[in-house]
């Protein structure tokens, strides 16, 4: 597993993958291997789900596969700066629609709060196999969609860059200053017992 950096203290005992895992923009050439990505996209699929739909849709690729260079192709300028790094990139969709338990098909509310999920495990087996992810917003969903022939009634929320952890002078010098583990706000902001945290 990648340490936990050393800007990052938890307040309460947690397993250190928690804080271990982030978001690094810099990657080195080394490749991922086609049995490591099976790996991760294992974890995905064991993630949760209302119901058990399992509404989410990976596409991936490798440096190198045509896949990768389309989905890259689809990144903002500011994430295709550093994302071509990456061994991997990996399109997290999810089906919007789902057969209801008398068999209608009806909008599923939870599609994409459990694709969150299966990005959580994805990410977290990736850094506990020594690999680190960046999840990335910023990509143009319609183009993506189209490129990679995805149906109606899907949705696309993020795109994942995998790899292994690269030298932070490789970056751009802009990109270079904010290589540094991010914090979190204080627990009472985000959870409270018995009333909203605020
Ligand atoms: C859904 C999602 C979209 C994101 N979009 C981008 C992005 O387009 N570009 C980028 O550099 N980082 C992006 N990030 C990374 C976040 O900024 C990062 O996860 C956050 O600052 C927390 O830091 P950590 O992951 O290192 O703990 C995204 C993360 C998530 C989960």
């Amino acid at each position: 597993m990648s340490a936990i950096p050393a800007n990052r203290n938890p307040d309460y005992p947690v397993d250190e993958m928690f804080p271990a895992r982030w978001s690094p923009r810099a990657f080195s050439d080394a490749p991922v291997t086609e049995a490591q990505m099976m790996s991760l996209l294992e974890a995905a699929r064991w993630a949760p789900s209302a119901a058990n739909v399992q509404p989410w849709r990976l596409v991936w690729g490798l440096r190198g596969d045509a896949g990768f260079a389309t989905i890259l192709d689809s990144l903002s300028a500011g994430n295709q700066a550093w994302a071509g790094q990456a061994a991997a990139l990996v399109v997290m969709a999810s089906k919007t629609m789902r057969t209801t338990s008398t068999g209608e098909e009806a909008p599923n509310p939870t599609h994409g709060f459990d694709t969150g999920a299966a990005w959580a495990s994805l990410a977290f087996q990736a850094n506990l196999s020594g690999l680190v992810t960046h999840g990335m917003g910023g990509f143009d969903k319609d183009r993506l969609a189209e490129a990679l022939n995805v149906p109606q009634g899907y949705s696309l929320h993020a795109v994942i860059a995998v790899g292994h952890p690269g030298d932070p002078a490789t970056l751009p010098e802009a990109l270079r200053a904010r290589e540094v583990p991010s914090q979190r706000k204080p627990l009472p902001e985000i959870a409270a017992r018995g009333v909203f945290p605020g």
